[in-house]
């Protein structure tokens, strides 16, 4: 750790912690759609849920990566402020996602959060919620060692040679859609193993990171707010990662001029996307690989419980934080 660096961060390490209660309180208040086939209250909850409690924290914050655009979004949209110490405390500003994976949580199915990541003001990119071209790998890799200028063949190949092993050995996490029928046939043809998942990309990168999850490599695209918010927690833990924006239309690149793109075709890695000191917190909406969602209990004294688990990271430190909650209802 290099605590000159940490001392002359605006983050405050007290700020770690509080973020626990933000994401807790967005997953707790998604939970009572779980399953419910609602994916749009859902996700309104965790907003409202989450905006409240942006409210309690003493800090000067800015919404850069969140629910949309002014006229799109009533709460938490790009540019709001949020804090409650609005022009007196520290400048943060903050990419979220109330609720990453709306459809999961309609659904009951798994690996639904609540994530945030924070850093002091400017060291977030603003980025466009367009797709995102992405590769990912967890930390102890040579540097560079994927890059999104080389084929997945040459990507498996790379990461294979490095650990040691054959590409066949190598387990690819990639979102279950038609537009990677091409990228899973090629893995598939290496003999990979290829975990699909139906949503949650955010959580599929971080599974690198996790000997348990037994994944070495994320690849695909997905939304570029969530690659934003994945870079922050490999900031974190270690790991690499390539993003390149897509755009699709004419409408897109347009977007992408008015959050002052130019080059289009540029590739992310980490300081690109989150720099500085940054923090990254996700708590559980459903069970997952990273943490388990929130559950509801009754003990035999009428006592009713609600139990969370939130993982909270912060870059200068490298401390990663694995937070056990016990709400009294
Ligand atoms: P939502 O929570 O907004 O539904 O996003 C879920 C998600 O799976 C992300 O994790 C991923 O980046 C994106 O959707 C992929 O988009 P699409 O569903 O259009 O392929």
């Amino acid at each position: 750790m290099n605590s000159t660096s940490q001392d002359k961060s605006v983050i405050d390490r007290v700020l770690v912690l509080e973020m626990v209660r933000v994401t807790e309180k967005a997953a707790i208040a998604a939970s009572d759609l779980i399953g419910r086939g609602d994916e749009k209250a859902a996700d309104a909850a965790a907003v409202e849920a989450m905006r409240r409690a942006f409210d309690e924290l003493y800090i000067d914050g800015t919404v850069v990566i969140g629910e949309g655009e002014r006229d799109e979004a009533p709460m938490l949209y790009i540019g709001e402020k949020v804090g409650g110490a609005p022009g007196k405390g520290p400048k943060i500003d903050i990419a979220l996602d109330p609720l990453e994976g709306t459809t999961i949580t309609a659904k009951a199915g798994p690996n639904a959060l609540a994530v945030l990541a924070a850093a002091e003001e400017g060291n977030l990119l603003n980025a466009p919620d367009v797709y995102m071209d992405k590769i990912a790998v967890g930390p102890g890799y040579p540097d560079d060692v994927i890059s999104l200028d080389k084929t997945p063949t040459e990507n498996v190949q790379a990461v294979a040679a490095a650990k040691g092993v054959q590409p066949k050995d190598i387990i690819v996490c990639v979102l279950d859609r038609p537009r990677h029928a091409d990228l899973i046939a090629e893995l598939r043809g290496l003999g990979c193993g290829v975990v699909l998942i139906g949503d949650g990309d955010v959580a599929g990168v971080i599974a690198t990171t996790d000997e348990d999850t037994s994944i070495d490599l994320y690849m695909g695209q997905g939304g570029a707010p969530e690659g934003v918010l994945a870079a922050a927690a490999l900031r974190c833990v270690g790991g690499q990662f390539n993003g390149r924006l897509v755009f699709r239309n004419a409408d897109e690149r347009a977007r992408a001029a008015k959050w002052g793109i130019e080059d289009l075709d540029r590739i992310y890695k980490l300081h690109d996307l989150a720099k500085g000191d940054c923090i990254f917190a996700a708590t559980g909406v459903t069970d997952g690989s990273l943490l388990k969602g929130v559950k509801r209990k009754k003990r035999a004294n009428g006592e009713r419980i609600l139990t969370t688990e939130t993982v909270v990271m912060r870059s200068s430190s490298g401390t990663v934080r694995w937070v056990r909650g016990e709400h009294r209802i």
